[in-house]
Parts: C-alpha cells; sequence; structure tokens
C-alpha cells in the first residue's frame, strides 16, 4: 500500500478533498498519466479532432439511449406504437429519438473519417498495431449495433432488412440454416428476434463496445500518438524524459478538441433539427409503415453506412465467383512461376489453389456473397502487416499514392451509393468492377506500397505555429 500523504495545513477544501481520495483511488495519477502529462505531438492537424468527436457520439448515444428505454416497448406487437407515442407525447421524445437515430449516422461519418486519418498517416503501424486492432474490432461492434439497433422500431425496413440479412446466414454450408434460426429464435423474423436484438442492443454490444474503447485509447497511451508526419516524438526527448516534440494533452488539446466539438454540434443540431430523416438517408421512409410480414416492400435498402458493403454482397454473382477463380488461378500460377520457395511449396500453393477453387465452384454464390461483405471488413484487421511502405505518412510517400487513396474512397463512395439504388445490369458491373478495386488495394498493398520514389523523412515533426 503506498503511503498515505496529508494535505498541507490551512490548505482549501477542495485540496483536502482529492488528497482524501488520491489516498484511496489515483485520481490524480490517472488525470496526470492520461490527460496533463500525456505528451501529444504539437504538429496534430483537424483530422485529429474525430477520436474525441466518436467519444462524444458514444456518449450521447447513451445517454439517449437510457431515455429511449424509458418508453420504448421491446414487443412485436407494441414496439412500432411505442417509437410514435415516443416521437408525439412523451416531453422532448421526440428530440431524444432523433438525436439517437442521428448520432447513429454521426458515429459512423466521425469513425470512417477517423480510420481513413489512420490510412493517410500510416497510425496503424508499428508500434500501434493493437490500437488498430481494437478499433477494428469497435468497428465491427458498431456495425452490430446499428443492425440490431435498426430492428427496434419495427418499420418495414426495420422487419424486411433484418430478414434479408439473417437470411444471408442460412447460405452458410452445412449449418447455415440452423444458424439463422438460431439468430432470429423462429422461422421468421418475430417476436423473439425483436426480444434478443433489444438485449443485445441495450446491453450486450455496448458494454463490449465500451471495453473496447477503452482497451483501445489505453493501447494509444501506451505507445504514444502517432501525428501527421508520421515521426515518432518518443526518438527525441529532453532531460526530464519529455518528447521535444510533444505537448501535455491538458490543456492544449482539450481546447482545441472543445473547438471541434462546437462545430459537430453546430452541423449535429441542424440535422437533427431540420433535416432528422437527411432525405431519407438517416431514416428510411418505408421505415415509418409498420412492419407487415406479408407485405415486402419493392426495394430493400440498408441504411448508408452499410450500403458500401452491401454493394459488395450484390456484386457476389455466379459471374462473379468464375472471375474471382480466374484471378485464384492467376495468383497460384504466378506465386509457382516466381515464388523464391521450394518445390513441396509450390506444390503446396498448387493445391490450396485447386481445393479454393473447387470451393468457389462448388457453393453457392450467396455464400461467397456474404464472406465477400465479410472479408471486407476483417482485411482491415491485417493493414498493419500489408502496407510495406519504407514511410509511414503519406506526406513522405510518392504523390501517385495520394491518388490511389483518392480512387479507393471514389470507388468506396461509388459503392456506397450503388448499394441504395436497385440493381440493373450495369450497376451490378460497375459494383463488381468497384469490389475488385476494393480487395485489390488492400490484397496488393505488400507490392505497392514499396514502390515508387520516397521522400526523406525528417527527424523531428514539421510544425509551423499559427
Ligand atoms: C467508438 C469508436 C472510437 C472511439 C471512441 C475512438 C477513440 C479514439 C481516440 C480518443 C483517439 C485519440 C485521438 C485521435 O488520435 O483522434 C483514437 C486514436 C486512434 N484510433 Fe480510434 N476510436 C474509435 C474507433 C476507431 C476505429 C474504428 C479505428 C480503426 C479501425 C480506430 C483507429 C485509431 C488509431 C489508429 C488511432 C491512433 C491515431 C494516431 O495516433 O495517429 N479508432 N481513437
Amino acid at each position: 500500500m503506498a503511503e498515505f500523504k496529508e494535505a498541507p495545513a490551512g490548505a482549501p477544501l477542495g485540496a483536502k478533498l482529492l488528497t482524501w481520495v488520491d489516498n484511496r483511488f489515483p485520481a490524480s495519477k490517472l488525470f496526470k498519466e492520461h490527460m496533463s502529462e500525456y505528451y501529444a505531438p504539437k504538429n496534430f492537424n483537424w483530422w485529429y479532432i474525430f477520436g474525441s468527436l466518436a467519444l462524444l457520439v458514444l456518449v450521447i448515444q447513451i445517454v439517449t439511449g437510457i431515455f429511449l428505454v424509458m418508453h420504448y416497448k421491446p414487443d412485436s406487437s407494441l414496439a412500432f406504437a411505442s417509437v410514435e407515442y415516443i416521437m408525439r407525447d412523451v416531453p422532448w421524445g421526440w428530440l431524444v429519438r432523433y438525436m439517437h437515430s442521428t448520432g447513429a449516422s454521426a458515429f459512423f461519418v466521425v469513425v470512417y473519417l477517423h480510420m481513413f486519418r489512420g490510412l493517410l498517416y500510416g497510425s496503424y503501424r508499428k508500434p500501434r498495431e493493437l490500437v488498430w486492432i481494437f478499433g477494428c474490432a469497435i468497428f465491427l461492434c458498431l456495425m452490430a449495433e446499428a443492425f440490431m439497433g435498426y430492428l427496434l422500431p419495427w418499420g418495414q425496413m426495420s422487419y424486411w432488412g433484418a430478414q434479408v440479412i439473417v437470411n444471408l446466414f442460412a447460405a452458410v454450408p452445412v449449418i447455415g440454416p440452423d444458424l439463422a434460426l438460431m439468430i432470429r429464435g423462429d422461422f421468421v423474423v418475430g417476436d423473439a428476434t425483436l426480444n434478443r436484438f433489444f438485449s443485445f442492443h441495450v446491453i450486450a454490444v455496448p458494454l463490449v463496445l465500451i471495453g473496447l474503447v477503452v482497451a483501445h485509447i489505453i493501447a494509444l497511451h501506451e505507445v504514444g500518438s502517432n501525428n501527421p508526419d508520421g515521426v515518432e516524438i518518443k526518438a527525441t526527448k529532453d532531460a526530464r524524459g519529455v518528447p521535444l516534440d510533444g505537448i501535455p494533452f491538458h490543456p492544449y488539446y482539450t481546447v482545441h478538441d472543445i473547438f471541434g466539438v462546437g462545430i459537430f454540434l453546430m452541423a449535429f443540431s441542424a440535422v437533427v433539427f431540420f433535416a432528422p430523416e437527411f432525405g431519407g438517408y438517416f431514416l428510411e421512409y418505408n421505415n415509418f409503415v409498420p412492419a407487415d410480414p406479408l407485405k415486402t416492400p419493392p426495394h430493400i435498402a440498408p441504411v448508408w453506412y452499410f450500403t458500401p458493403f452491401y454493394s459488395m454482397l450484390r456484386a457476389t454473382t455466379d459471374v462473379m465467383v468464375k472471375v474471382l477463380c480466374v484471378l485464384v488461378a492467376a495468383g497460384v500460377v504466378l506465386t509457382v512461376l516466381r515464388g523464391r520457395f521450394s518445390g513441396l511449396g509450390k506444390v503446396i500453393t498448387a493445391a490450396v489453389g485447386l481445393v479454393a477453387i473447387a470451393l468457389l465452384l462448388s457453393i453457392d454464390a450467396k455464400f461467397w456473397g456474404v464472406v465477400v461483405m465479410g472479408g471486407a471488413v476483417v482485411i482491415l484487421f491485417f493493414l498493419p502487416w500489408l502496407d510495406r511502405s519504407p514511410v509511414k505518412s503519406i506526406r513522405y510517400r510518392p504523390g501517385w499514392h495520394l491518388g490511389l487513396y483518392i480512387v479507393f474512397v471514389v470507388v468506396f463512395l461509388i459503392l456506397g451509393v450503388l448499394g441504395t439504388l436497385a440493381p440493373s445490369d450495369f450497376f451490378t458491373l460497375v459494383s463488381q468492377v468497384g469490389t475488385l478495386f476494393y480487395f485489390g488495394f488492400f490484397l496488393l498493398m505488400p507490392w505497392w506500397t514499396r514502390l515508387g520514389t520516397f521522400k526523406p523523412v525528417p527527424d523531428r515533426v514539421t510544425f509551423h505555429p499559427h
């Protein structure tokens, strides 16, 4: 046990109280470690605001969620009406509900930008691999949280969206039908499904999410933040061991982040008060119609943040599976011809390739669609090992790397738009090309990230005082 400290005689009551607490709980120590003596690089730019904003949105979602649960009824015959009751009769209920629904979309806007910042500055590279992996797990949890939350209002889109997505699990060979039955708790989406999704949405997933966010920040504070130059500030320290290019997070970045929070809240309020449905993108019009198991809506589309992945699912047709077989075959031939390993290694590669092609052709394309959709998220976990560029930040990479990132973003957005539209032959073709580009971008990283002329990385961060 640590020595008990005494507050100096005549110290203010607040100081005495803090000493009393510090003797029993490391409040000041934690504040120092994570705020006033956490040295963050002095060259952060506005891309660095989104981590704090994600924390803010998490709090908004939890607080508004608690108030929604006070009036919401997780029962298939009462759920829709209870949401209408919140909107019309509960004092300020409309505000709480719109804050929660807008918060869901805001969460994804903020998190997508936060992830893209990581990509730009190579923040996932050594020693921040675990920060990134916790982040990817957070992203998966967030998707599960949003998907299950969307069933709760029990509107047409809630119902049919869940029906489509849960049915996908039935495409898994052998265990598929039983798996889908287990998720639904019934042969169709029904009351049992609503109850289990409610339980996961309000307690199980948020608990995991909060745990992961804590792990994400502890891991980050262990290794220290990256910055737009991708230079490790811990490499140059003063006599006290403080990084020369570091400044205390508090008060410098707390003030910086409060400014960002102000701007964010203006945009957030503008949507909540003036466009909560956001043209049908944040709240789909069909979801203002109660769920009707006998009436399938003509066009079922998920909410915008899922649509790039939904497009990849729809792109995986029989033709696409054949294209994948050709790509696997080409990959195997190239590896066998040019790979620098033994004869046995080549035989194993050829055998793995043949098995992969046999599996691709023998299982339904719908299953491969699910694999492609899941794979698009899972591949992100491997980014720290796929990127082999000699420098971290985009600032010191060849110009065309930035060009490629821009094409990647455009392709991701196109996939997103296509996922909201009814399919056509042309759109399917575009989403197939987009899906191949998405996977090519990541899978070929070990090759292309090493190409081109890199600029010299400075020893210290670049910083121009305003
Ligand atoms: C609830 C969601 C999340 C919260 C609350 C959160 C919170 C934070 C905070 C507060 C920081 C430090 C400030 C900053 O650098 O912006 C941070 C850094 C970071 N986050 Fe997240 N994050 C979330 C999701 C994610 C996701 C989904 C990823 C990636 C898949 C991710 C990857 C990173 C990385 C790589 C850093 C270090 C950045 C650097 O030092 O340059 N985070 N996060």
